[in-house]
């Protein structure tokens, strides 16, 4: 909850008070603490990384380990010890990356590599889009924006991402509604909120904050419309989208918006129904909490959302685009310089 000024503070006088800040051989400083509280060692590390560094820890006495003997009596260790040591440098882009040491000529550096996957890939979504991940020990902040971009960028395809609150750099800000692309596209995707299910920001335009569904309908329209005369004609937008349910009732999320965009003058080619409970999971959500909701509420498990393709008519004729009115077009040319 405390700000990174504030969490280094705490963290300078808990070291003053229970770690220690050594001379290196190479004239700098290794600040280490020790404890026996896996509790302490984890909020440490995750104070660590929250003040733009980061933390590993290492166990150097195990459970019962033996210490020494006081005349024949065998000392035992009765807690495991970890050692934890902040990594000031080598934070970005990569981090616990091992480098070879001066002081030890026998360290390599650490290998690597980008591999393909094969199997299930799960994404776990969270209003911010930043991810706190710890794995072995070594925790790192984890983004999970921008899939289709990196998908897009690996295939060779150029692709240009706009979201009203991006976490990236390589997404322009901008608001469906209204910014465009700087030239005609042939396929676009479409990932909006689910209505109100996550809260994503607090922007008025941000379609997870519509009052009514008629409103968020209202909205999502608008986008169509904005986005429909830069895609060419024959070519493809796709879709993706799951239902919601409130107070007992299931909200067609998917058809009710599939509507707008045949009303909007495409043609339906397919509905993918796609698994989602791996997201769930992913999201953190036991699969037995939404059991519980569902058998309580008197619905089916959800387990899909959509993926819904659309194909642009073909008109023959460019679509007139959009008359652009100065206000408007400061707004646009802030979001595509
Ligand atoms: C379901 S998420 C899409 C997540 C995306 N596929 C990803 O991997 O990060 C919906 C996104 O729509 C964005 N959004 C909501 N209203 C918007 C608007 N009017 N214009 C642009 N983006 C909007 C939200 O900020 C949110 O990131």
């Amino acid at each position: 909850q405390l700000s990174s000024k504030l969490l280094k503070v705490l963290f300078n006088y808990y070291i003053k008070g229970d770690g220690n800040n050594r001379l290196t051989p190479y004239g700098g400083y290794r600040t280490t603490w020790w404890t026996t509280s896996p509790r302490l060692r984890d909020d440490l590390q995750e104070i660590c990384i929250k003040m733009g560094k980061s933390a590993n820890f290492q166990l150097v006495k195990k459970k019962n380990e033996t210490i020494k003997k006081i005349r024949g009596r065998v000392i035992k260790q009765e807690h495991p010890i970890w050692v934890s040591n902040l990594i000031i440098k080598s934070n970005t882009p990569s981090v616990y990356l091992h480098r070879n040491r001066r002081d030890n000529p026998n360290t390599k550096n650490r290998e690597e590599w980008i591999d393909s996957h094969r199997g299930m890939v799960y994404c776990v979504e969270v209003p911010n889009h930043i991810v706190y991940v710890r794995r072995n020990g070594k925790a790192v902040w984890s983004g999970n924006s921008g899939t289709t971009g990196d998908v897009a960028k690996k295939l060779g395809r150029k692709c240009v991402m706009t979201d009203i609150k991006p976490v990236r750099k390589d997404i322009i800000r901008g608001d469906a509604c209204f910014c465009y692309p700087p030239h005609n596209v042939q396929l676009v995707i479409l990932h909006p909120p689910y209505w109100d299910i996550i809260k994503y920001s607090k922007d008025r335009n941000d379609l997870c904050n519509a009052e009514t569904l008629e409103d968020y309908l209202r909205m999502f329209r608008k986008v169509i419309d904005n986005v429909t005369p830069f895609l060419d004609d024959g070519r493809f937008l796709a879709l993706v989208i799951g239902d919601k349910y409130s107070k007992g009732e299931w909200i067609p999320l998917g058809f009710l918006t599939m509507n707008e965009v045949i009303k909007a003058g495409y043609i339906l080619k397919s509905i993918i129904v796609k698994n989602m409970i791996g997201n769930e999971r992913g999201k953190g959500i036991a699969n037995n909490l939404w059991r519980y909701r569902a058998l309580k509420d008197g619905f089916c498990v959800f387990k899909h959302e959509y993926v819904i393709v659309f194909q642009k008519k073909n008109v023959g004729l460019p679509l007139e685009k959009p008359k652009v009115f100065p206000r408007m077009l400061g707004k646009c040319q802030r979001h595509f310089p």
